[in-house]
């Protein structure tokens, strides 16, 4: 708000101030004019006239200048994310249905550019699939660098990640992240409706989008708003509270 604000603060005064320059200006000439070619008073009172009529429409240019930056600045963004480049595939398998969803991590070592220490040296650990594992250490020990390679968002120097045996290089990346759902320690949400927000990225369905919501317990506090879940939750969720915007998340990675 701050690039767009002041193009239209600025755009009053000064197209204010052009008019009336330009106003004395053509009034000066109009004077010369008649002085020198002799015409009527008449004549000079209707240039004059239609002159104030048309700078008064002039004026309301300016107005232009507020929404037309604002449009540039919206542009530009979309012109960032379409010049962004395409996320390569490591590999072209898909992976057909659900998996089964054993995970292994063999010998895994990760750096991130630039960090004088591997994040991840030579690390091996299974999760068995149907039970349930956390994951627990020291701040930096490395807990959501694992879940970063387990997405496909980076790639470990050395060692390999199997999901059902299936080394994950070789997936193509959409095939392996519709294999999970991820509740991260930063939650994005979009300026849009709590159904927009949970099923954003599937077909809505009416009856899932209840589970997910009862399954976070946010079902009761949903009955409760006027709109139930078309009410729109703000930029970021800015109209829900830490937890209703943590059991949202929650809801969407369920649904
Ligand atoms: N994008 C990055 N670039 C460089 N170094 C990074 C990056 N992300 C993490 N690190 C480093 O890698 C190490 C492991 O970070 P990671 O985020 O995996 O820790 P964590 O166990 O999830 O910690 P926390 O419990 O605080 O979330 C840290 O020392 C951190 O400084
Ligand atoms: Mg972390």
């Amino acid at each position: 708000s701050c690039d767009s604000g002041w193009p239209g603060a600025l755009g009053q005064p000064l197209s204010q101030l052009v008019a009336a320059v330009g106003l004395s200006a053509i009034i000066c000439i109009a004077l010369w004019q008649a002085r020198h070619t002799g015409t009527g008073v008449g004549d000079f009172a209707e240039f004059v006239a239609a002159l104030l009529l048309l700078t008064s429409r002039l004026r309301h240019l300016s107005d232009l200048a507020a929404p037309v930056t604002r449009a540039l600045v919206i542009a530009d963004g979309c012109f960032d994310l379409l010049d962004a480049r395409k996320e390569l595939d490591s590999g072209g398998r898909e992976l057909a249905g659900p998996t089964h969803g054993d995970i292994s991590i063999e010998a895994v070592t990760l750096t991130y550019p630039g960090a004088s220490q591997p994040a991840l040296d030579g690390l091996s650990l299974s999760f068995p699939a149907g039970r349930t594992t956390a994951l627990v250490g020291a701040s930096g020990a490395g807990k959501s660098s694992i879940i970063h390679l387990l997405l496909g968002f980076g790639r470990p120097e050395a060692g390999r990640i199997c999901l059902d045996g299936v080394d994950i290089e070789t997936l193509t990346r959409l095939s392996l992240r519709r294999q999970f759902a991820v509740v991260s320690q930063d939650i994005v949400l979009f300026d849009e409706s709590i159904a927009h927000n949970i099923a954003y990225a599937q077909p809505r369905d009416e009856a899932r989008l209840e589970a997910a919501l009862r399954a976070a317990h946010l079902w009761d506090f949903v009955q409760r708003l006027p709109e139930g879940v078309e009410t729109p939750i703000g930029a970021n969720g800015s109209k829900l509270s830490g937890g209703q915007r943590q059991r949202l998340a929650i809801a969407r990675a369920l649904y």
